[in-house]
């Protein structure tokens, strides 16, 4: 462009438009949505709502609710979810398995605070569900905590993995490279075992030893497995938590829903090349769920299962120790440690002549996660979020993440059954390619499959893709395309990100805050 002759004001204007053109351009992640959503009521901190996992809404269709029962057992669940877990029941804080304070009510006090039986495994990676699934509030996804729980002081909130877990009580960790102040949380997988065969399974970052509130496991000599030396091998596989919201309604869609959803888009994505296929249970063969590859086929062996891999916490479906080194262990740790409690004292747990006692806090938390209510979307979208949504369906972003299933006509409660789940997931896993492929594999899904993330919740997510290499919207999307390598076929998604990316300007950033609504 020729500016000869022109005068400096009219530069002048020139540039402020291009300036005002060009910063209308570049479409923006808008960022995390604020606002908690807290559905339960009760708990409060010194008048504060606490932030905990809502209680599942009523039944659109029919009205239903939760019952008293279920009610009871989902708020025992936030309690037993927010116990910290220790190695001993007496060098613990509080030891009281439910917290309330002398009016009877909710303990007060973020329930971080309490730490609770001897069950904490020699590895862990976390001492509490809520450690890792705090954003944007107790049963979410990962976020931030504060380092120093209970200080006068409180400091900024940070990954839970940099400074709080690794050195509770004192615990003599060194923190990996790849745990950063204000990253994602991240937990690790080896891709091969020392002799090169496919490993594929959790390798726990912490370990117990310097534990200066139990003298019983003071010649706890273990070390943690070199990460850096891993790493350096290109042999870690990094997984972020994923949300702990609206499973129960997950659980609830049947299979011939699934598959019904996705016979029905065939027509659509043939042209765009996307297939997919289910992962499903090696035994009964029916579809499995839960996990960034849909590796678990339910929330109940989810909860035995992270109680164990995260906690080092043996119960009933996950009986034997991650680590049986025996200095590392308190002398009166049952194994499994956390069972149904049919003990004739309460020498083991507390007043289980209580009903809502009976059950293991496995149990608990598969019983909370059931009740859990999906992520509420942002009640008053913009005029452009909501022409986002139609965006996303003709772009094809909707052949993977369907925005609704419904659950199954008959389910045991009511509250669960026969409703509309908005979940933007067609339950498949996908090949993405090599640019997302983490080389592992579970169950069907290969070393470059994943689940599509549901994206109910995405809008108050800090962290994307299973590695949470990301924490901007654009670059999630960016990242689903892969062209072809001779390990791993093209993405599924290169041509609905083809297309996404020939939209324009002002429709993409319709998109952006389209997921930043949900
Ligand atoms: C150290 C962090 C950490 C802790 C502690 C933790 N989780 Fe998770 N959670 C994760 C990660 C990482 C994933 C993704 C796992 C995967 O797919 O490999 C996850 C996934 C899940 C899922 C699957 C959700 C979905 O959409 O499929 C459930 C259910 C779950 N966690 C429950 C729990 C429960 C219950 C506890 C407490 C017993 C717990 N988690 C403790 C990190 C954690
Ligand atoms: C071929 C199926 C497929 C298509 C098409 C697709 N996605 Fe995805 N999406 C996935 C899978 C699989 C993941 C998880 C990938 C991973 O974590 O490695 C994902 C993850 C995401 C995430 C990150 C969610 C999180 O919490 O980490 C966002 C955001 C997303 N998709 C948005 C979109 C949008 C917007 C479009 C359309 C432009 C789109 N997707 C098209 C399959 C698809």
């Amino acid at each position: 462009m020729k500016h000869g002759g022109k005068s400096a004001q009219k530069i002048a204007i020139a540039c402020a438009l291009l300036a005002f053109s060009s910063g209308a351009l570049a479409q923006k992640d808008p960022g995390v949505r604020g606002g908690i959503q807290n559905s339960g009521g009760g708990l409060q901190q010194q008048g504060i709502p606490i932030p905990h996992p809502p209680l599942i809404s009523p039944n659109p269709n029919t009205g239903a609710t939760v019952n008293d029962n279920e009610r009871a057992s989902f708020e025992e669940g936030i309690l037993r979810a927010g116990q910290l877990e220790s190695t001993c029941d007496d060098c613990a804080d509080v030891t009281d398995g439910s917290p309330v304070t002398g009016a009877g009510e909710l303990d007060p006090m973020f329930p971080q605070f309490h730490t609770n039986s001897n069950g904490l495994g020699a590895r862990h990676n976390a001492d509490q569900c809520f450690v890792c699934h705090a954003q944007p509030s107790l049963g979410g996804s990962g976020g931030f905590i504060v380092p120093n729980p209970g200080g006068s002081k409180p400091l900024p909130a940070e990954n839970p993995q940099f400074r709080l877990v690794p050195h509770r009580y004192g615990r003599q960790n060194i923190v990996p490279s790849f745990e950063h102040q204000f990253g994602p949380i991240r937990e690790v997988r080896f891709k091969r075992k020392s002799d090169g065969t496919p490993d594929g399974g959790v390798h726990q970052l912490w370990t117990v030893r310097g534990s200066t509130n139990d003298t019983t496991i003071s010649n706890c000599a273990l070390t943690q497995p070199d990460f850096a030396a891993e790493e350096k091998a290109g042999n870690l596989a990094f997984r972020t938590p994923l949300q702990m919201l609206g499973l129960g309604l997950i659980e609830s869609i049947q299979d011939r829903e699934i598959l019904a959803q996705h016979d029905a888009t065939a027509a659509l994505r043939g042209p765009v090349g996307i297939t997919g296929h289910p992962n499903r249970s090696g035994n009964d063969g029916t579809i499995t769920r839960f996990g960034w590859k849909a590796q678990n086929k339910s929330i109940t062996i989810f909860a035995g299962e992270a109680y164990n891999v995260e906690m080092g916490i043996t119960n009933e479906a996950f009986p034997t120790a991650t680590e049986e080194d025996p200095d590392c262990q308190g002398p009166n740790k049952p194994e499994p440690n956390d069972v149904v409690r049919t003990d004739a004292t309460n020498v083991k747990n507390q007043d289980f002549d209580n009903p809502l006692h009976l059950m293991p806090d496995w149990q608990q938390f598969q019983i909370l996660m059931r009740f859990t209510d999906g992520p509420a979307p942002d009640p008053n979208p913009s005029e452009r979020a909501k022409k986002g949504k139609g965006l996303f369906a003709e772009t094809g972003c909707a052949l993977c993440h369907t925005p609704q299933m419904q659950t199954a006509p008959v389910m045991n409660s009511p509250v669960l059954q026969n409703r509309p789940v908005n979940l933007f997931s067609d339950m498949f896993v996908h090949h993405m390619g090599s640019r997302l492929a983490d080389d592992i594999s579970q169950g069907q899904a290969g070393g470059d499959e994943f689940r599509s993330t549901p994206l109910w919740g995405v809008g108050q997510r800090i962290f994307f893709l299973h590695d949470g290499r990301t924490s901007d919207l654009l670059q999630a999307i960016q990242n689903h395309f892969s062209p072809a390598t001779p390990k791993y076929p093209a993405s599924e998604a290169n041509g609905v990100v083809h297309k996404f990316n020939q939209l324009s300007p002002v429709e993409k950033q319709a998109i952006l805050d389209f997921l930043r609504s949900l």
